[in-house]
């Protein structure tokens, strides 16, 4: 257990975050249209359990009383999600006004309680009428349909907002999803992976274009999933495989992203799916960042076949089965920050799934969240000694919800939620995190 104090700078931003499908529910009220993901959690066997984000957390008629516990908490900053499906059912053409007026009113509401709203425009909802046919991500044509959201949502919100990010993970919205078929749309083709991949790109990069000539003054930037990958041994051989690992996952949209190219070896690798791109696509994705997103939440180690080791003795792991391991976000950043020209970064998402237990008095205590979120937040505070700039963190996630293809299995929250009841209970993780924000730090 540390016993020193890690106190980060005073204009350093403690927040929480969420994603619309995972905590709004109110699937179909209000206009909203279908998403990939209504779609794919109402097709029996895809999601554990056979839940649905068809009530989640009720956010959508909750959100009072979570900005409530928002300012219990003391949060400066909350990252939420806009359902693209929300705004425009269809994905494109008729604007529906009641989407509109409900992400209007959660921001001037966080507005009114000091709390500062980070908008990502696309954790993974698309509005299924895209994706319809041969659409979808593999096609181009997504993309400027995205663009043109984005521009929609920096007009009505622009003015109040400042931090846009375009996309969350585009890895998982490309290749855990039409390579892996784990999330929407479920399909198992590298070469659709791969020109999704570069669509999102793409669609990126229009959006910053659309996104900054309405408004000139938003801090706008992506969200990337980035592990650090080792190896148990320094070998040739090993740093070979670590990097070849780099470049088909995290690489294959970093150096996109800041070196206008695609990594080579990964690409050479790829040749025989590459994407379809049109001339000045690489340049078109390279837009200026003004902040970098990044979640981490575990490393990757690799054993000397290039084989993923899945356990190692010795180390904790959570109940999604990743390993505890802070010390691998220090190495993530401080590795990014020689290899990369980097904006300055926020953590946008940390945390971890515990069993957690609500006690009949009402409390749920959870000391191994505890002990993940002082040992990676204490890392982070290394890799800025260590010269990277980071300027926020934010926990993820503020409520327990929808885990993806694992349902309601996994509790991720500082907040825990008893979905019969829907009765929110801070849990001891988050009267924990309520102090390191008051304290700007961990001085116990
Ligand atoms: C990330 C997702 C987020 C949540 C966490 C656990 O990959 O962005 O929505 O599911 O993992």
């Amino acid at each position: 257990m540390p016993t020193s104090s890690v106190i980060f700078p005073s204009d350093f931003v403690w927040g929480a975050s969420t994603a619309a499908y995972q905590i709004e529910g109110a699937w179909h009220e209000d206009g909203r249209g279908e998403s990939i993901w209504d779609r794919f959690a109402h097709t029996p066997g895809k999601i554990e359990n056979g839940d649905t984000g068809d009530v989640a957390c009720d956010h959508y008629h909750r959100w009072p009383e979570d900005i409530e516990l928002m300012k219990r908490l003391g949060l400066q900053a909350y990252r939420f999600s806009i359902a693209w499906p929300r705004i425009y059912p269809q994905g494109r053409g008729t604007l529906n006004r009641a989407g509109i007026d409900f992400y209007a009113r959660l921001v001037d509401a966080l507005l009114a309680a000091g709390i500062e709203p980070f908008i990502t425009l696309y954790h993974w909802d698309l509005p299924q009428t895209l994706a319809e046919g041969a659409g979808g991500w593999p096609a181009r044509d997504t993309a400027y349909a995205f663009a043109d959201y984005a521009e929609t949502m920096v007009k009505e919100l622009g003015d109040r907002v400042r931090h846009w990010s375009t996309f969350n993970e585009p890895w998982c919205a490309s290749f855990l999803s039409y390579q892996l078929g784990a999330h929407a749309p479920g399909l198992r083709d590298e070469k659709l992976a791969v020109q999704a991949a570069h669509h999102l790109l793409v669609a990126h990069g229009l959006a910053l274009q659309a996104m900054r000539a309405i408004n000139a003054g938003i801090k706008a930037g992506i969200v990337l999933n980035l592990w650090s990958i080792e190896s148990e041994e320094d070998t040739p051989a090993s740093r070979t495989l670590i990097e070849r690992t780099w470049q088909h996952d995290a690489g294959w949209f970093v150096d996109p992203l800041l070196h206008a190219e695609y990594p080579l070896l990964a690409w050479q690798e790829r040749e025989r799916v590459a994407p379809q791109m049109q001339p000045g696509d690489l340049k078109l994705i390279a837009q200026p960042l003004d902040w970098l997103g990044i979640n981490n939440y575990n490393r990757q180690l690799v054993d000397r076949r290039g084989q993923r080791v899945q356990r190692i003795s010795g180390s904790e792991y959570t109940e999604m089965g990743w390993e505890v391991h802070g010390p691998g976000l220090c190495r993530l950043l401080t590795t990014l920050h020689q290899r990369y020209p980097l904006p300055p970064i926020h953590i946008i998402e940390n945390g971890a799934a515990f069993k957690d237990v609500l006690l009949p008095e009402g409390h749920v205590h959870d000391p191994r969240r505890i002990n993940y979120l002082r040992e990676y937040i204490t890392a982070l505070r290394e890799a800025m000694q260590n010269g990277v700039d980071v300027r926020g963190y934010f926990v993820w996630s503020l409520l327990d919800n929808f885990e993806w293809a694992y349902g309601y299995s996994k509790r991720f929250g500082v907040i825990y939620v008893d979905y019969t009841t829907q009765r929110r209970v801070i849990k001891d993780s988050g009267y924990w995190y309520a102090q390191v924000i008051a304290q700007n730090g961990i001085t116990e």
